[in-house]
């Protein structure tokens, strides 16, 4: 009897883990973008991403992202502009509709999930440090875990971010290699974490 119900068991946990296996790992980046940084950035963080096998990628401005999108996310990544020194106010309540969203499927929240950030700012030193701890404390008040990014030097940082309003304007090269290095690791890590193996 014993060993019909340690076989039994044995069978349901090949069966469980055999279909986590065939899934996809699903990974919402969404974003809020005014004038097209910020969506530029994202495209990056999406080529980084994407480049993972098994993982499946979308990319949402924050107001496309749909309830079932962030429900069916094993990572999400917000992408924000700085506004007035702080993430911009549609990013925010991104942030606000996940908590109630996932609040109403678990009491958990995020637990088990991985988030990110990622910015685009005017000026240098001018909010996107509030801006990424911002939404980072957000997600890690929702039980989230967060990975972070890797800069030029080979140090961590708090997810990629540019600086817009220099000359030339905008996104540049070297801002989007960071970007697409952030999206590879997030979705590496990420597949790793739900795997449940050591990254
Ligand atoms: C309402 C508003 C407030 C802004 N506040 C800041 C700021 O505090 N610091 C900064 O460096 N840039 C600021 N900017 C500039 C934007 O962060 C920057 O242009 C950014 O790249 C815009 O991203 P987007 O093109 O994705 O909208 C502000 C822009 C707007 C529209």
């Amino acid at each position: 009897m014993l060993k019909l119900v340690k076989r039994l068991a044995l069978a349901a946990l090949l069966i469980a883990e055999a279909g986590t296996a065939a899934l996809p790992v699903r990974i919402l980046i969404a974003y809020h973008s005014q004038t097209g940084n910020t969506a530029k950035l994202a495209a990056a963080v999406r080529e980084g991403a994407a480049s993972v096998a098994g993982v499946e990628v979308l990319l949402r401005s924050v107001d496309e992202a749909a309830t079932e999108d962030i429900v069916q996310s094993d990572g999400i990544l917000l992408g924000t502009p700085v506004h007035w020194g702080n993430l911009s106010a549609e990013s925010k309540r991104f942030l606000d509709r996940t908590g109630e969203v996932l609040g109403k499927t678990s009491k958990m929240l995020g637990e088990g999930r991985t988030a990110g950030v990622f910015c685009t700012a005017g000026s240098i030193s001018n909010g996107q440090e509030m801006a990424r701890l911002a939404a980072i404390a957000a997600f890690l008040d929702m039980r989230f875990m967060v990975i972070g990014g890797v800069n030029d030097e080979g140090f961590g940082s708090l997810g990629p971010q540019a600086v817009t309003g220099g000359s030339p304007p905008g996104v540049n090269d070297r801002d989007r290699a960071e970007a697409r290095r952030f999206g590879e690791r997030f979705a590496r890590l990420t597949r790793q974490f739900r795997a449940g193996a050591k990254p």
